[in-house]
């Protein structure tokens, strides 16, 4: 089945950004092992970065047209801000798993509310980028259970 992993703003600068906060991988060695990952365990995953809130809601919207049976994101900051994504998510009603590298409760007070965990699948936060690979491997198993 096909796979949509949604990374949003700044994690493009994954590995030089804020390494000891985020970690030292880069978003192309992430996408490159979910990649795998996934056509190992029979799926199709595709991966999309972007700083423009308008870009991941027109992606999202893509979904209802490309098959896309689950969602992983990230929103970053747009965690802490954007009820267009959240609502773009609830209309296309594709199941999603909620990932951030950082444990952001452990971080700044504003970091601790999120527009998506309430209507997410699941979320994990804190276990920097295996995070994502436990997110895929939750995927995999619900596409399996449906
Ligand atoms: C983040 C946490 C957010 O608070 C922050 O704005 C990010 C990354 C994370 O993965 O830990 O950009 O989503």
């Amino acid at each position: 089945a096909r796979i949509l992993v949604l990374h949003g703003p700044n994690l493009n600068l994954l590995g030089t950004r804020e390494p000891g906060v985020y970690g030292a991988v880069t978003l192309e060695q992430i996408n490159a092992r979910l990649v795998q990952q996934a056509s190992e365990l029979g799926h199709q995953l595709q991966a999309l970065q972007s700083n423009a809130e308008h870009e991941l809601i027109a992606r999202i919207h893509a979904t209802r047209e490309d098959g896309t049976r689950f969602i992983i994101i990230n929103p970053a900051a747009f965690t802490h801000t954007s009820v267009a994504i959240r609502d773009a998510l609830l209309a296309v009603s594709i199941p999603f798993i909620e990932v951030h590298l950082s444990n952001v409760y452990k971080r700044e007070p504003f970091r601790h509310h999120s527009y998506f965990s309430d209507v997410a699948e699941g979320v994990i936060c804190g276990l920097g980028a295996e995070g994502y690979t436990l997110a895929l491997q939750a995927a995999a198993h619900r596409i399996e259970e449906n």
